[in-house]
């Protein structure tokens, strides 16, 4: 759960390091909404991967430029770019791994669930071209508003007959990472050791970090929990005003949703000590949806993590109790929106 922070030898050797760079492993990637502000920087941070032969980008536009230029970067991958419905069953077919950040981010003054009208649709699309063409990729999903976007790539993926809920993810990530960096600030404590758990959702007070359960042991005070917890919750949103109107986390979004390709592509290649947290179908509370800690597998989720959820302390219990109803409400919505396109 370490991306980028402790160097694999293949980077940390030489300046040169790269040309000296043999594939490790041949996994194929998809991101579509390649050329957008989050899919750019995601796709080079993929093209770094020693794990991926082949990386495909698909956007309705603009994707070609981007592919060339990536392409000359002397990292293993091949990079190919597909442009416009057309040509996305061809993008997909054989692909492993489905990273998905098509849609439009949020102006100052939105909510995510603003989002929904439009990215609905979008996800509805790509995610019926994924049923048709890899159904047993492992699929991130990234357009907002998470909590509903994935119920209702669930949705469609069921109607396919093609749902696996072990391989369906929507990318939380961004919250561990931002957890982990304002809770080393705090504390004075080594990036490279801190690890929170993050359950939930993906918005607003459905993001609630368990800073009881930081890795390793520290003591908070009740004010340096809900500063922290209120910091997390609105990151989004202070990078979102920070760019007053020209979209929302792109490079930290980016950064984040590659680490949680890398650990997909390191436990679809057998190593058994993979972690992330991710918003999944789960048995963990009542919501059919709940982002928490799993442990991954060669065949996508392998475990939750229900120890997380126990022994929490009374300001995390009552937030999960608090987060419970949006998340239900968000749910419901993304269900609804595939039901009645059915
Ligand atoms: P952006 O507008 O810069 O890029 C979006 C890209 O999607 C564009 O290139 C656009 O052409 C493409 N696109 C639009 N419709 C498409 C379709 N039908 N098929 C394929 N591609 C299509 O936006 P961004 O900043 O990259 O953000 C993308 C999404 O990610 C937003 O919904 C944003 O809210 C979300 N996001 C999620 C998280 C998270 O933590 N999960 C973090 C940041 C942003
Ligand atoms: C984030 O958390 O940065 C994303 O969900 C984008 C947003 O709208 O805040």
């Amino acid at each position: 759960s370490s991306f980028a922070l402790k160097p694999r030898k293949a980077f940390a050797n030489s300046s040169n390091s790269y040309n000296l760079l043999q594939p490790q492993a041949s996994y194929k990637v998809a991101v579509l909404g390649a050329a957008g502000g989050i899919g750019q920087p995601l796709s080079l941070l993929i093209k770094m991967s020693p794990l991926v032969s082949s990386l495909h980008l698909y956007d309705i536009a603009n994707v070609k430029g981007v592919a060339a230029d990536l392409s000359h970067c002397n990292t293993p991958s091949e990079v190919i770019d597909f442009t416009g419905h057309g040509e996305l069953a061809n993008c997909l077919k054989g692909v492993n791994v489905v990273v998905i950040p098509a849609g439009v981010p949020r102006k100052p003054g939105m909510t995510r669930d603003d989002l929904f009208n439009i990215n609905a649709g979008i996800v509805k699309t790509l995610i019926e071209a994924v049923a048709d063409n890899c159904p047993d990729a492992f699929i991130h999903i990234i357009s907002n508003p998470v909590n509903s976007t994935v119920p209702i790539a669930a949705e469609i993926l069921k109607q396919k007959g093609v749902y696996d809920p072990k391989k369906l993810f929507g990318v939380s990530t961004l919250d561990v990472v931002r957890a982990n960096t304002f809770v080393a600030q705090k504390k004075n404590l080594k990036l490279i050791d801190v690890d929170v758990p993050v359950v939930g959702g993906h918005a607003g007070i459905t993001i609630l970090p368990l800073l009881s359960k930081t890795k390793p042991s520290v003591s908070f005070t009740d004010e340096e929990i809900q500063e922290l917890t209120v910091r997390i919750q609105n990151a989004g949103t202070e990078v979102v005003e920070a760019k007053a109107g020209a979209g929302s986390a792109t490079l930290s979004m980016a950064y984040a949703a590659a680490r949680f390709v890398e650990s997909s592509l390191r436990a679809l290649d057998g190593d058994g000590d993979v972690y992330e947290c991710a918003y999944v179908q789960s048995d963990l509370t009542e919501l059919p949806f709940f982002a928490s800690r799993i442990k991954l597998g060669r065949d996508g989720v392998e475990a939750l993590i229900p120890s997380d959820l126990q022994g929490l302390t009374e300001y995390e219990q009552k937030a999960l109790e608090a987060l419970k109803p949006e998340l239900k409400a968000s749910i419901e919505k993304g269900f609804g929106f595939a039901q009645k396109q059915a």
